[in-house]
């Protein structure tokens, strides 16, 4: 039976969305049919299709009680959206239907698993939260939270943890057909810990232990992990909150890490190798993988973060978009990221400039827009002082991906692309010329920009809301640079 709020929230959404033409959303990236978004939750495939939950508030541009919203696709690219999964309306999650999971069960039925978050006034007048693990099952478009739920309970938290502070499962299943789910639990002193937990049918679940912790490094406390094998390495995706800034690479607050490296998965042990931010940009948060059925691990996370999020831009119908699927790979203990290759499909004709000299500033014919694909090779990078690429630039508008040669550094800057808060709106992080020549990807989508540097050794991503019609693309040099460009506009 479906309850009054999961009713009242689908029809509010199915009306809402009315209002929105389809041009004020995003060509290809992800937003909520109305209202505000976070996390991606429950990627994963589904009777052969993609299906892609998340966190969901239709009724306004904040966060608040969360819900899952719900869409599937058949190339991670066009989204159909599905009706609102779930709502915050029993007992152990009337406070929010926090970030999970899903998968398929063998006999069919789609698994998810997510936190459920409870809060009790006390007598004193203070609130006590419980988040505890839960599972609801379905057929794709209908859920039924478990009759048993929570099936994970702060009784099973290791010592210290804090049943307030305990969350985020993302589930998979090994080949011996054994669940496992990791999460995280903030320990009494701050901190943040992963832990794993392990099921025979993905309902009983018990403590298999704890596979690494913040220690004062890497944060505080973790958010949304995710694990898996990949090229041979071991990955860890956390989201930190309270990241200490470190030269190079990582900024201070909420940030994103990649841990690689290898895992004893009989003793439950994994071993650091190497650590990474995942995204060197200004607005990404909570990434989750899914493995693809040929074989290809793809991560899609939420395209902003929390200390930018309380600043909703003016004027739009719907707050929060998720970033365009990403395909991963480990090479040297680093991650690589890359957009996924159905995005090749979408290509319109192609515009090329090859070895072009340019000292001062230039457009050129053909190379303009808000919805592309577009690589910008800097041939000459070591002997460069600087060199810029300007886009959605019309009037006083523009954002920019600027080189310093001197220091070695690219710089994100969105400070003229009429956000009007003062909030985060640069960026800067290292990158290294590969035999002379730094290789830009810029990938845009009415709202967004995501630049991979050096066929994906780096991503960097930010959110831009200048109106369309500032669509002029700009390319400038201190010093003589050599470049080329080739575009194409992506048709959706
Ligand atoms: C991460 C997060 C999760 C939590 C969810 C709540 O962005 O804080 O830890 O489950 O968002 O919406």
């Amino acid at each position: 039976m479906m309850s009054e709020k999961l009713k009242k929230a689908r029809e509010f959404e199915a009306a809402q969305m009315k209002q929105i033409l389809p041009e004020e959303y995003p060509a290809f990236h992800l937003t909520g049919g109305v209202g505000w978004i976070n996390d991606p939750n429950g990627f994963s495939v589904y009777k052969g299709e993609y299906h892609l939950f998340h966190q969901y508030h239709p009724y306004s541009n904040e966060w608040g009680p969360m819900h899952w919203g719900h869409v599937k696709s058949s190339d991670l690219l066009s989204w159909e959206r599905l009706p609102i999964a779930m709502a915050p309306d029993t007992d152990y999650d009337g406070a929010g239907c926090f970030s999970g999971s899903a998968l398929e069960l063998a006999d069919g039925r789609q698994l998810l698993m997510y936190t459920g978050v409870q809060e009790t006034e006390k007598e004193d007048g203070s609130t006590e939260v419980r988040q505890t693990q839960c599972m609801a099952v379905g057929d794709g478009v209908s859920y039924e939270k478990y009759e048993a739920n929570p099936v994970i309970q702060s009784a099973s938290l290791p010592q210290g943890g804090r049943p307030s502070d305990f969350r985020d499962p993302k589930i998979w299943q090994d080949e011996d057909g054994t669940f496992y789910s990791i999460m995280i639990s903030m320990r009494e002193d701050g901190n943040g810990q992963a832990v794993l937990y392990r099921s025979e049918n993905g309902f009983d679940w018990s403590f298999c232990g704890i596979l690494d912790e913040s220690c004062g490094k890497l944060g505080t406390m973790w958010e949304c992990p995710d694990f898996f094998a990949l090229d041979g390495k071991q990955v860890m995706l956390l989201s930190p909150m309270a990241m200490q800034p470190e030269e190079g690479k990582y900024h201070v607050g909420h940030g994103t890490v990649a841990l690689v490296g290898s895992y004893d998965k009989n003793a439950f042990k994994f071993t650091r190798e190497a650590d990474q931010p995942i995204d060197w940009g200004i607005d990404f948060y909570a990434p989750q993988t899914t493995l693809t059925p040929d074989g290809r691990r793809v991560m899609i996370a939420w395209m902003q973060a929390w200390p930018n999020s309380k600043f909703v831009p003016d004027g739009v119908k719907y707050f929060g978009q998720l970033t365009l699927p990403r395909e991963l790979s480990v090479r040297d203990n680093k991650l690589f990221q890359n957009p996924v290759r159905e995005l090749l499909s979408h290509r319109g004709e192609e515009i090329c400039y090859e070895n072009m000299e340019l000292s001062g500033e230039k457009t050129l014919e053909g190379i303009e827009g808000r919805t592309l694909d577009m690589t910008v090779t800097l041939h000459n990078a070591e002997e460069l002082q600087s060199f810029s690429v300007k886009f959605a630039c019309g009037g006083d508008f523009f954002s920019a991906v600027s080189y310093n040669g001197k220091k070695g550094v690219l710089c994100l800057d969105r400070n003229h692309s009429g956000y009007n808060y003062d909030i985060v709106h640069s960026r800067e992080f290292g990158v290294e010329p590969k035999n002379g020549e730094l290789k830009l990807r810029f990938i845009l989508d009415r709202f967004s920009a995501e630049v991979f540097v050096n066929d994906g050794e780096k991503a960097a991503t930010m959110t831009i809301y200048t109106p369309q019609e500032a669509d002029g693309i700009r390319f400038e040099a201190e010093g003589t640079a050599r470049f080329s460009v080739q575009k194409y506009n992506l048709i959706f």
